[in-house]
């Protein structure tokens, strides 16, 4: 059964690792998200940002979200990824999302408190949590452009959860989205995480997004197989290890699962020129998804 964040973040600090969110935009992806939550016992959060909900329709993902997980025996959400407006909230609130998060992090604060405020009012009464973001993170995010991060502030974020109520934050540490998250490694404030924590208290959910690894092996892949993906850049692998035991209790995962559909993709189509079932072409690239997210699972929230 899909259920809001609050039983999942009750998981995430008495484990004291973060769970993965991630997002989705077809069949495939949903389905290799849900079974691999329900093969690793871990729970995990279902994303779909208002461009995955453009391209699937909204009561197809709802429906789906709503039979995968119908048997599964952990908490799953299903969570709206960058909400940039009012509207689009209330829509997948009304449609069965268990989890929205508000982006307004491109607003003034004061607009942007405001409008979280109302998020939450409206979230609250239809028994649905919510995320906001205070300080900016690098790159696009869905229909949102931020070309210079700014880190986030801890005593502002304290302000920020006493004026809105939000139910978990999203805060920015040197994380970037995308595939190309900077020239070299990027660097992530631990300082950051740590200061936000002593503001708004040890319990209190706070979400990393921009964290995918980007597999040089999987770029490799893409690449071999007709691919031409140039630039690439992500988080350590350590950095995710590291984020998810010193206190951020989600970790948001898109890129890598593209890539990693793209790559079982493209090999399976090259390696298999007869084939026509697209059955077995998407399963190719399911497979290759569920790999990925089984090694980030495992990364990320298990001990
Ligand atoms: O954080 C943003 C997500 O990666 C959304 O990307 O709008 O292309 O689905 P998308
Ligand atoms: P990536 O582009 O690093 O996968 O970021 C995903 C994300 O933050 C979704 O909200
Ligand atoms: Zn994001």
């Amino acid at each position: 059964m899909l259920v809001n964040t609050k039983t999942i973040f009750e998981y995430s600090i008495k484990q004291k690792r973060a769970i993965c969110a991630f997002n989705v935009s077809n069949l495939e992806m949903m389905q290799a998200v849900v079974e691999c939550a329900k093969e690793e016992n871990v729970p995990v959060i279902i994303s779909a940002s208002e461009t995955a909900i453009n391209y699937a329709g909204i009561e197809n993902l709802v429906s789906l979200a709503k039979n995968l997980t119908k048997n599964a025996d952990l908490p799953i959400a299903l969570h709206l990824d960058h909400g940039s407006n009012i509207e689009i909230c209330k829509k997948a609130i009304k449609s069965g999302f268990t989890s929205v998060m508000f982006d307004g992090s491109a607003l003034d604060y004061a607009e942007n408190v405001k409008l979280t405020k109302q998020v939450v009012d409206f979230a609250h009464k239809h028994n649905v949590t919510v995320e906001a973001e205070l300080g900016k993170i690098i790159g696009v995010e869905d229909n949102i452009i931020h070309k210079n991060a700014i880190l986030t502030d801890p005593k502002q974020a304290k302000d920020f959860v006493t004026k809105t109520n939000c139910d978990s934050l999203a805060i920015s540490i040197g994380t970037a989205h995308g595939i190309n998250k900077g020239l070299k490694q990027p660097k992530i404030y631990y300082d950051v995480i740590n200061n936000v924590k002593k503001e708004l208290g040890q319990n209190f959910p706070l979400v990393a997004h921009g964290s995918s690894s980007v597999p040089a092996l999987l770029v490799k892949n893409i690449n071999k197989f007709g691919g031409n993906i140039t630039k690439s850049q992500g988080i350590s692998t350590q950095d995710l290890a590291k984020m998810s035991k010193s206190g951020i209790n989600k970790i948001n995962i898109d890129t890598d699962l593209r890539l990693a559909f793209t790559s079982g993709l493209r090999e399976f189509l090259q390696t298999n020129p007869e084939v026509f079932d697209p059955r077995k072409i998407l399963n190719s690239a399911k497979q290759a998804v569920k790999t990925q997210i089984s090694s980030l699972i495992n990364l990320i929230s298990k001990k």
